[in-house]
This record gives C-alpha cells, structure tokens and sequence, in this order.
C-alpha cells in the first residue's frame, strides 16, 4: 500500500493550477443518467472517486468516454438500473444514482451505503423525498429496491439540510411531473453546479444556491455540454498549508466566490490575501495566529476544511476551538496529529488545541479524505519526516496531490 513521505519545515513557495471540484464532478456525472443524449464535461478531475463512478455508470450501460481535456458520457439506454454493494462500500456518493434511475427508468436498486469514517451518514432524507414524489421504496437484503411508474412533482421540506439529498431530489425532480419544491435545500456552490448543467439539458430550475429550489419537470432531457466548477476544498487545502507552512503562493484557476468563510478564517490567522479573476495569492510573514472555527453548512465554514484547520491551529500562536456540528466522528486526524506533537484537547464535538513552537515528524495514518489533508500540512511543518499511511484516501480527492506540493517547493515523495 502506497505511503507518502513528507520531509518537513520548509516554507511553500510557487503556483498551482486548482482541479475541477469532485463533489461537483459526481453528482452531474450522474445526471448523464437523466437523458439518452451525450453529456460533454471539461474540467473532470482525475481522481479515484470520478473512475469508480465512471465504473459504476458503465455498469448500468452509459458509455463513458474520457479523453484528454474531455468526458463524454452517453447513457442512450440503461441496461441495469442497479448500484452494487461492491462500489457503493467504497464511495458513499454512489447513492446519487438513485434519483435519477428512478426519474428514468421508473425503477432503481441501489445498496445501502452502510456508515463510514467519518459518521453514520443516513440515507432517510433522499428516501424520504422521493417517497415524497411517489416513489415506492422498500429495504431488501442491504439494497434499496425503488419504483414508479412516473415521478410527480411535490413540495418537500428536508428535516436537515444535506447536499447530496437535495442534489439527488432536484435530479429526480427534473423529469418528474408537475413542481416540485426543495425547502430546506442545501445552498453548496455544487448544487448550484449541477443545476447548471441541468439546465443547459433543459432542465426548469429555479432558486439554486438559496434553500428553496424550484424544479419544473419536463418530459425528457437533452445533450449539453458542461465545465465542472473549480474545487473549493481543494483550493483550501494548498491555501491552509501554505498559511501552516509559511511563505507565498499563487493559486490559479480557482472560484474565489465560493471561498468567503475560508478566506476570511485565514486573514484571521495573519495571511495576506490577494484576488485577480479566478487567481488567489497567499502571503503569510509570520507564525499564523490561532482562529477558531464551527463546521456549518455553506456558506458557514466546511466541515470539509476542518481537518485541515486543526492542524493549522496545531502550529499556531493561542489557542483554538474547532467544533464540528455536521458528522459526529469527524476527529479521528486529531489522535494522529497528537503523535506529531500536537497539544489537542477533545471535548464532545469540540476540540481544543493549543498550538505549539514545532512539530514533530512520524508514522501516521489517514483514516478519510480530507483528515489525510489535514496530515499533510502538519507533515508539511513538523521537523524531520512524516511518513503517512494509508493515502488511498488522498487519491480519491486530490489531483496529482505530490506534483503540485513539489510545485510549492515541497520534499514530498510516495512510497510504493
Ligand atoms: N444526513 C441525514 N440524513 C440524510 C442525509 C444526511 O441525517 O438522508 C446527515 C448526515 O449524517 C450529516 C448531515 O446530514 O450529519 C450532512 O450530510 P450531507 O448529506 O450534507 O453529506 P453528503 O451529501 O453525504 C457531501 C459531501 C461531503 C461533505 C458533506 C457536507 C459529496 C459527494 N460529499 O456529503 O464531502 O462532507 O456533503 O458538506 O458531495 C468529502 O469530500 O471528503 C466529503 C465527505
């Protein structure tokens, strides 16, 4: 298993190009679904998330083609409206296909997530709505087994806001009959991402990007041809380590609008920030400051970011209160970043760190995503060598992650 190793202390200094955001790229992969014309996307990152959902559409019979500075995808026919265990168990956002395999085929058969690193992650709401338009959902040996013969439109209040329910519900909602209403709905930059692509098939929506999101059905879907919007997550992640690390960098092709909460934490912590279009350069002179920061959904801070916060706080002059309010295990970076030698206290859903003068390097281990990041920038400051485990979790969300850090000047090396 892939290791990587990071020789630390040395400040970040260069420009990166940011890749098209994954948890865009999913889910408008699978509103390729929703229509038998082509779906032409640009700007699809190459990550091992977007392969496994190119898998797991290939298996329901779209054709996926991925060239060079393309991704076309052709569902023409779906020959087998099913999402197996086998790929769900590894990629929770699977269970986007189950809208639209319903809104299409009047049928789908999906498997049932089951909980993961980072929460229990139910289901209940995508169920609950499209119950909602009529859909008959039943639980079968682990699979959800839905029908209708064709979708109506509804109002929908979700008890929770949750990005890929309403993300799932406004695809199953565009081909359904009559309006449907989201309230409730989750206001993420993705969402508005994919309804934009929706909408170029000619999809009737109205209000994403707010909590309330109106979807006229329409009989069918057409071909469209759509650039996936720049991630913001990962974006983030080069900006908090260079904060961590120290020095200055320019980062290209990014959406700073979807940025504010990020950027504002870091101005916080003593960075200097710089926009020109789409670029955003990062200065930092000094020791980062402490910032603390609560997980809520956008625009409040991303629990995406948080991992990647603590270990920022880790180095940082005070004390810092990260608090996580979307999943109720996402801390598990936090006993690993104690065997760096950080000073972290947790109590309930808050953890209390205090930042120390210096890091030290050693063997960790990446438990999910964005807790990985979150172990790279405290291998990008802690002296000598960190060396973490486990990366497969970092090639699921970050694009040639050891070329853009060597970019900036890092010593990053992966171990085979
Ligand atoms: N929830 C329910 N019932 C549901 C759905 C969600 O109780 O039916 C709860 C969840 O357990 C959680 C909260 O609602 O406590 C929010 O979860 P949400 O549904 O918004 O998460 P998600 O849609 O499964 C997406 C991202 C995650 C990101 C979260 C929160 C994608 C593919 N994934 O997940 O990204 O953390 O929103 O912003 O868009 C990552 O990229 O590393 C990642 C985990």
């Amino acid at each position: 298993m892939d290791k990587l190793k990071i020789t630390g202390g040395r400040a970040l200094e260069g420009e990166v190009r940011v890749s098209g955001a994954k948890n865009a790229a999913l889910p408008i992969m699978c509103a390729a679904l929703l229509s038998a014309k082509p779906l032409a996307l640009t700007n699809v990152p190459r990550l091992r998330d977007v392969s496994t959902m190119a898998k797991l559409l290939a298996q329901m019979g779209v054709t996926v083609n991925r060239q060079e500075a393309k991704t076309v995808l052709h569902a023409k026919e779906i020959t087998e409206p099913t999402a197996a265990y086998e790929l769900v168990k590894t990629m929770r956002a699977s269970v986007l296909v189950l809208g639209p395999l319903l809104a299409r085929c009047g049928e789908a058969k999906v498997s049932l997530p089951g909980g993961c690193a980072i929460g229990a992650r139910p289901v209940d709401q995508h169920v609950k709505g499209l119950q909602a338009m009529g859909a008959t959902i039943s639980i079968e040996h682990g699979y959800m087994q839905a029908s209708a013969s064709r979708l109506r439109g509804a109002r929908i209040v979700m008890d929770l806001v949750t990005v890929t329910g309403t993300e799932n519900l406004m695809m199953a909602a565009a081909l359904a009959e009559g309006e449907t209403l989201l309230e409730n709905a989750a206001r993420e930059p993705e969402v508005v991402d994919l309804a934009r692509c929706l909408i170029a098939m000619g999809a009737k929506i109205e209000g994403a990007g707010s909590d309330q999101i109106r979807i006229r059905g329409v009989p069918s879907l057409g071909g469209a041809e759509h650039r996936v919007m720049p991630d913001r997550i990962e974006t983030g992640t080069y900006l908090a380590a260079a904060a961590a690390a120290g020095g200055k960098i320019r980062l290209t092709g990014t959406a700073p609008e979807s940025l504010d909460a990020t950027l504002d934490k870091l101005r916080e912590a003593g960075a200097r920030i710089e926009i020109h279009g789409s670029s955003i350069d990062l200065e930092i002179a000094r020791r980062p400051g402490a910032v603390s920061v609560r997980t809520a959904p956008y625009p409040a801070f991303a629990t995406d970011m948080q991992a990647q916060f603590m270990a920022l706080a880790c180095v940082a002059d005070g004390t810092a209160l990260i608090t996580e309010t979307i999943f109720e295990n996402r801390f598990m970076h936090a006993i690993e970043l104690q065997r760096l030698g950080a000073d972290i206290r947790l109590e309930g859903n808050t953890a209390v760190v205090k930042g120390v003068e210096r890091l030290q390097g050693a063997a960790v281990m990446a438990t999910d995503l964005r807790a990985s990041a979150g172990l790279v920038i405290a291998g990008l400051v802690a002296e000598g060598q960190t060396v973490i485990d486990r990366i497969y979790h970092l090639d699921r969300g970050y694009e040639a992650l050891e070329g853009k850090l060597t970019a900036l000047g890092a010593r990053v090396e992966r171990i085979k």
